[in-house]
């Protein structure tokens, strides 16, 4: 499976965005996070930032939508052009729906999980899902620190998927750093989102590459 780096931009400096995604342009995809202020505690960008960042981002945006009521505003977000939308499975009202809709708008679709939510009520609908999304934080802030008690979580998903086998990717969202990585990667993960790893880090190519590096090497020898 294909590793791969979607650094988050939740923490960059908005006023030069353009130059903050293109600072990113070696990595994979540039994860944008929405939050509401109902899904999580905390109000950060929605559409009309997804969509300027759709426009000036060297790479594919990568949707994470922290926000209560889905069903009504995940369309929008294919709609203005994000290759990836995700959801939270405990906000969506009728989750295969929705991922159909979003798949029928040529998106790439994910499913996100809180840390207290478990990955088994989901395993019969995996094949909806271009990814699952385990969160290894909660919710609604960068600079965290990561959950290490998720890995096993992040292990049977990655086992339901091999088990049906499917290509699904396994993200992981939330502390991810150098000092993490590697535990991500082989618990099974194989996307990683990264935010003030990468934005505060003196050189935030550099820092893609490096972890991309080291999630190969760990994905590598297991
Ligand atoms: C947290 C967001 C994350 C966040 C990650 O709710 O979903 O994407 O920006 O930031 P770090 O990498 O700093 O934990
Ligand atoms: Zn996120």
């Amino acid at each position: 499976m294909s590793v791969v780096i979607s650094p988050s931009i939740l923490n960059c400096d908005f006023a030069h965005l353009g130059d903050e995604l293109a600072k990113i342009a070696n990595a994979d995809y540039a994860h944008v996070d929405v939050m509401d202020n109902h899904f999580v505690p905390n109000l950060a960008l929605g559409l009309p930032v997804a969509e300027a960042a759709v426009a000036a981002s060297p790479i594919p945006v990568d949707a994470h939508l922290m926000i209560e009521d889905p069903d009504r505003w995940a369309p929008a977000y294919a709609e203005i052009g994000c290759a990836s939308v995700t959801f939270h499975a405990e906000a969506a009202a009728a989750p295969i729906r929705l991922a159909r809709e979003l798949h029928a708008q040529g998106t790439r679709v994910g499913l996100a999980l809180r840390p207290a939510s478990a990955i088994e009520p989901y395993i019969d609908i995996l094949p909806e899902f271009d990814m699952i999304l385990i969160m290894t934080v909660e919710p609604g802030f960068g600079g965290q620190s990561f959950l290490e008690s998720m890995m096993p979580k992040v292990a049977r998903t990655r086992a339901a998927i091999e088990n049906a086998g499917l290509e699904t990717w396994v993200q992981v969202d939330g502390g991810i750093s150098r000092a993490t990585i590697t535990q991500a990667a082989e618990a099974g993960a194989n996307n990683f989102v990264a935010g003030s790893a990468v934005y505060r880090a003196d050189d935030a190519y550099t820092e893609v590459e490096e972890l991309r590096r080291l999630a190969r090497e760990a994905s590598h020898s297991h």
